[in-house]
C-alpha cells in the first residue's frame, strides 16, 4: 500500500481489548464501519447494538446520557449542542401528535422565553403565560388552553421562585398534558421525576459542566418517551460533539462536591449581605421568609438551597452598574454554575427583550444583580462583594 493510503488508516483499524478505560474517550469519529454489510444492517436495524453515524448515537455522548440519565434517576437522556437544544427538543418531542399549545412559566431563562414567543408562536402553536407559583393562575391557564405541556423551571431566572412541583403535575396530570422541568439551576438538589415531572431539562452549560468551557444540554425521561425524543433528535440534528460530552462527564463527576461548596457559600453570601445598607432586596431560596418557602423546603435539602442569589442593589440601574463595574474577583457573565463567583444584570442582559412592564410584573427589578456563587474562598468572595457595595 501507498503511503499516502496508509496514513488514513494506520492506527484507526484496532479493536478494542478486554480492558475498560478508566474514563471514556473522546470518540471523535462521524461514523462506524462493521466486518460486514450485515452487521452493519443490524445495527442500523436495531437488531444488535452498536453505532453507525454519530448524530444517531456516539459512544462519548451515550456515556454522559447513561450518567445523566443516572443523575436524575430515569431510563435515558439525549445529549444536545446546548440548553436551548435541549428545550427544544423537548417541546418538540412533547408536541409530536399532540395537541399544539403550551402553558409556560412566565419567569423562565429568556432564551426560552424568546422561543416560545418569537419561534413556537409565530409558527401556529398556542403558548400562554402564567405565574406557577400561583396555582389558581395555572388551573386557568390549563382549563382554557387545554395544553399539551407545561414546562417550568426548578429555580426561576432571575427571581428564584419556586413553584410546587407536585401540585403542579397534578394539575398536568389531570388534564392529560405533559409536565416539563428545567433542572439546570439544582441539578442533585432537585429530583424533579420524584415530583411528577415528566421530562427533566438541563443545560449542562452550566452546573453539569461546572467549569465555564463547555455549551451542552440533556433531555432526561423515562422509557415511554424516548421513541419521540430519540425521533426528533436526530432529525433536529443539534446534537452534542464528542468532546463537549467528554467534557461534561468529567464535571458530572464531581457535581456533588461543587455543589456543596456552591450551596455553604451561597448560604454565607445570603448572610453577609441580608441587611447590608446598600441591599435593597435579597433573592435566595434558603430565605425562610422566601415566599415559597414551603416548597423549598419540600424540594430541597435541607441548608442547600442552591448557588444563586439576587440583590436589589441602591440606585437602580445606575447603582447596579457601578457594584457590577466595582467587582475585581467576581466576573460579569450571562452564565451561572462555573467555580468562578459570577454577575449579571438580567434587565440588560438575559431579560432584556422584555418591556419595562413586564419586567416590573416579574420582579426583575433595575437594580437587580444576579449572582452564582462560585467555590472559591468564601472570605474572598466576601471581600469582593462588600467592597464593591461598600463603594456604593
Ligand atoms: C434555566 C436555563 N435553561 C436553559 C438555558 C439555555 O442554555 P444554553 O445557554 O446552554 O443554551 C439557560 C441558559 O442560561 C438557563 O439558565
Amino acid at each position: 500500500m501507498k503511503t499516502q493510503t496508509t496514513l488514513v488508516h494506520a492506527g484507526d483499524r484496532r479493536k478494542l481489548g478486554d480492558y475498560i478505560p478508566v474514563s471514556t474517550p473522546v470518540y471523535a469519529s462521524s461514523s462506524f464501519f462493521y466486518d460486514t454489510m450485515e452487521e452493519l444492517a443490524d445495527v442500523f436495524a436495531d437488531r444488535r447494538p452498536g453505532e453507525t453515524y454519530s448524530r444517531m448515537g456516539n459512544p462519548s455522548t451515550s456515556a454522559l446520557e447513561e450518567q445523566v440519565a443516572t443523575l436524575e434517576g430515569t431510563d435515558g437522556a439525549f445529549a444536545t449542542a446546548s440548553g436551548m437544544a435541549a428545550v427544544h427538543l423537548a417541546l418538540m418531542a412533547s408536541l409530536l401528535d399532540r395537541r399544539q399549545s403550551i402553558v409556560a412559566a412566565n419567569v423562565l431563562y429568556g432564551g426560552s422565553l424568546e422561543l416560545l414567543r418569537s419561534v413556537l408562536r409565530p409558527s401556529g402553536i398556542e403558548v400562554r403565560f402564567c405565574d406557577f407559583c400561583d396555582l389558581d393562575a395555572v388551573e386557568r391557564a390549563v382549563r382554557e388552553v387545554r395544553p399539551a405541556l407545561l414546562i417550568t423551571e426548578t429555580v426561576s431566572n432571575p427571581c428564584l421562585r419556586v413553584a410546587d412541583l407536585d401540585r403542579v403535575s397534578e394539575i398536568a396530570k389531570a388534564n392529560d398534558a405533559l409536565f416539563l422541568v428545567d433542572n439546570t439551576f439544582t441539578p442533585l438538589l432537585m429530583k424533579p421525576f420524584e415530583h411528577g415531572a415528566d421530562l427533566v431539562i438541563h443545560s449542562a452549560t452550566k452546573y453539569l459542566g461546572g467549569h465555564g468551557d463547555v455549551l451542552a444540554g440533556l433531555v432526561a425521561a423515562p422509557r415511554r418517551h424516548h421513541e419521540a425524543l430519540r425521533q426528533a433528535h436526530r432529525c433536529l440534528g443539534g446534537n452534542l460533539g464528542p468532546f463537549e460530552a467528554f467534557l461534561v462527564m468529567r464535571g458530572v463527576k464531581t457535581l456533588s462536591l461543587r455543589m456543596r461548596r456552591h450551596c455553604a457559600n451561597a448560604q454565607m453570601v445570603y448572610e453577609a449581605l441580608k441587611d447590608h445598607p446598600a441591599v435593597e432586596r435579597i433573592l435566595f431560596p434558603g430565605d425562610p421568609m422566601h415566599p415559597d418557602a414551603e416548597a423549598v423546603a419540600k424540594l430541597m435539602p435541607p441548608g442547600q438551597a442552591g448557588g444563586a442569589i439576587g440583590v436589589d442593589v441602591r440606585g437602580g440601574e445606575e447603582g447596579a452598574y457601578d457594584f457590577v463595574d466595582r467587582l475585581k474577583l467576581v466576573a460579569t457573565s450571562a452564565s451561572i454554575g462555573d467555580l468562578t463567583t459570577l454577575a449579571l444584570h438580567p434587565s440588560s442582559a438575559t431579560h432584556r427583550m422584555l418591556s419595562a412592564e413586564a419586567r416590573a410584573d416579574l420582579g426583575i427589578t433595575d437594580g437587580l444583580v444576579r449572582l452564582s456563587i462560585g467555590a472559591e474562598h468564601i472570605a474572598d468572595i466576601l471581600a469582593d462583594l462588600r467592597q464593591a457595595l461598600e463603594a456604593a
